[in-house]
């Protein structure tokens, strides 16, 4: 059994993203060692776990470590035998495609759009492409600390309408435009602008997308300059950016409370690319004035 004491985290950047090394995540892992991890989850908001091997059972059973699976999206795409994995390839296998061929190519946090989005997700590279395909993060929570306080006091408290049907045209314009119909399945959901993180009290930026959303109470005009200032800032993958090159194998657990993702295109004429992802129930997000955020406001 894995213990605490194998396990070593190696920093990816001066902010934000670990290593985390002497961990085979589809063996029996003591409670310590649980608890470390998930230590290391919250601090360090992205996770990689290098030269795993996990089939879609361990998977789920290392999932449910850190909470029950939740499953939202494109169940068509679900692994067959453990609908709790969606698989991501452009693997077609006798003219059928073996899982959804695109990922958000634009910054999002996973399932933004529902009333508990999950706290997190984790995606397992079982075959990566040699080139393009990687996956970027922001740490929201560096962005937010970087805005300048009284852009902060502006937007703290605030929320804005999360509108799937509105999103899609914007991020996936390949796709047929959603029908009106839709709009009872996707309703809208009001977001906080900044979280406060249920479990470690910090602030983050709760935006993504290249969505103008509309902040609540505020006049169109200074709604969309506020939101345009605040993606030029957040989206920003020089000052607070990690982009994880796939190694085959390679497991990444990340925070969605805490950082946004995207995908990159790949070659996808040459390439195979084939992951596997689940993702961890979350709650209801809110607004709080973090502690964190106090001691730096004060
Ligand atoms: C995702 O957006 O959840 C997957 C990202 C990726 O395929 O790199």
């Amino acid at each position: 059994m894995a213990d605490a004491f194998n396990l070593r985290i190696r920093p990816l950047t001066a902010a934000f993203g670990a290593e985390i090394e002497g961990i085979d995540t589809g063996s029996d892992l003591a409670l310590e060692t649980v608890q470390a991890i998930r230590a290391a989850w919250l601090r360090f908001g992205v996770l990689v776990f290098g030269g795993q091997t996990l089939d879609p059972a361990g998977h789920v059973a290392f999932t449910r470590r850190f909470g029950e699976p939740a499953v939202y999206t494109r169940t068509e795409n679900a692994c067959t035998g453990q609908p709790d994995v969606l698989v991501l390839s452009n693997v077609v296998i006798d003219g059928k495609p073996i899982g959804a061929a695109t990922s958000g190519p634009y910054w999002h946090t996973d399932g933004h759009f529902l009333q508990c989005p999950p706290a997190g997700t984790l995606l397992y590279g079982k075959e990566v492409p040699p080139e393009g395909g990687d996956t970027c993060f922001v740490d929201m929570r560096a962005a937010y600390r970087a805005l300048p306080v009284q852009l902060r006091t502006e937007i703290n408290g605030s929320t804005f309408l999360m509108d799937r049907v509105q999103t899609l045209p914007f991020h996936y314009p390949e796709r047929p435009v959603p029908p009106p119909a839709q709009k009872h399945r996707w309703p809208a959901m009001p977001q906080p602008v900044v979280r406060t993180h249920p479990e470690t009290w910090a602030n983050a930026l709760y935006i993504g997308g290249i969505v103008p959303w509309r902040i609540a109470g505020l006049e169109p005009h200074r709604s969309d300059a506020l939101m345009a200032q605040l993606h030029a800032i957040a989206f920003d993958e020089q000052r607070f950016g990690y982009r994880h090159r796939w190694r085959a194998d390679d497991l990444l657990m990340w925070d969605n409370r805490s950082v946004v993702h995207r995908a990159t295109a790949y070659d996808m004429a040459r390439y195979r690319r084939l992951m596997c992802r689940t993702t961890i129930a979350g709650d209801l997000p809110s607004y709080a004035l973090g502690k964190i955020d106090a001691a730096i406001d004060s």
